[in-house]
């Protein structure tokens, strides 16, 4: 696990770009975990970036994305497969037929059915190579929300109150995000070969010192990537200021040897 604090949301975006660019120009074909909301928005806009000025390929690539709303269609603003085609899928021509992301529209007995295919979607892929996570206020990832069991699998969750209210801004009003989800699990992610966790703010900062600080619990689901070895997480200086060993994180990032630093860092 690797704590790195850059001085602002534009240079741990850039950073993750190139750890992402880096992996692509090795392996075409890889297979990438996905998130939404507002914190990877300007990783994708760099990787649209160097698609278009530096011929980065992702036609090839396979994409699975965390989760999404059970109740919204492709086509509805909110639907994470809408944000993922408007902010990134359209404009780094990704074949959508490689673009994953679980079916919003199911219902009843199709619901666990619907999870144990997206399973073995991920499963024939050949697993996660690389994934990309945000955190919530509350630690969760995906939309394991806390008290999640650490070795879930893609399943149905019931949001939290809280997390409701955080995710209301792409809604038209706040009655109308939806209560149910689907999300890969937490041992699902914990599958990945990789993992970039990116978090920014101040609303984040206790999130974050409560997964790379305290206890691995499932009261701050993020905790468990403890348990990964190739985990990285990318934050902010409002993101790292509840942090107590931060001195120490920044210590070991300024004497990297040179051959572990990656192109783009800070
Ligand atoms: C949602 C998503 C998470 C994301 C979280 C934080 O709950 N399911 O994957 O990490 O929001 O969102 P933001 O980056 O907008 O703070």
């Amino acid at each position: 696990m690797e704590l790195i604090i850059s001085p602002d949301p534009a240079s741990a975006s850039r950073r993750a770009a190139a750890l992402i660019a880096a992996l692509v120009r090795e392996k075409p074909d890889a297979v990438l975990g996905l998130a939404t909301g507002s914190t990877p928005l300007r990783l994708y806009q760099e990787l649209i970036r160097m698609h278009r000025a530096e011929g980065l390929d992702f036609s090839k690539v396979r994409t699975f994305n965390l989760d999404e709303y059970l109740g919204l269609g492709p086509e509805h603003p909110a639907s994470y497969r809408h944000f993922m085609r408007t902010n990134f899928f359209d404009h780094i021509g990704v074949d959508p037929t490689q673009t994953h992301i679980p079916s919003g529209l199911v219902n009843g007995h199709v619901v666990p059915a619907e999870c144990a295919r997206y399973e073995e979607l991920i499963r024939s892929a050949g697993g996660i190579d690389l994934q990309i996570l945000g955190i919530g206020s509350d630690g969760h990832i995906g939309f394991n929300e806390p008290g999640s069991s650490l070795a879930s699998r893609t399943r149905i969750k019931t949001l939290t109150k809280r997390t409701r209210e955080d995710n209301a801004r792409f809604f038209s009003s706040p009655d109308d995000v939806p209560h149910h989800v689907l999300t890969m699990g937490i041992g699902t992610i914990m599958e990945s070969r990789t993992v970039l966790l990116l978090a920014f703010g101040e609303s984040k900062a206790s999130a974050i010192a409560g997964a790379v600080e305290g206890p691995i619990t499932s009261s701050n689901p993020a905790s468990i990537l403890q348990m990964h070895q190739e985990t990285k997480f990318l934050v902010d200086e409002g993101a790292a200021s509840k942090l107590e060993r931060s001195d120490y994180y920044r210590w070991v990032y300024d004497n990297k040897p040179a051959w572990q630093r990656v192109e783009g860092d800070r």
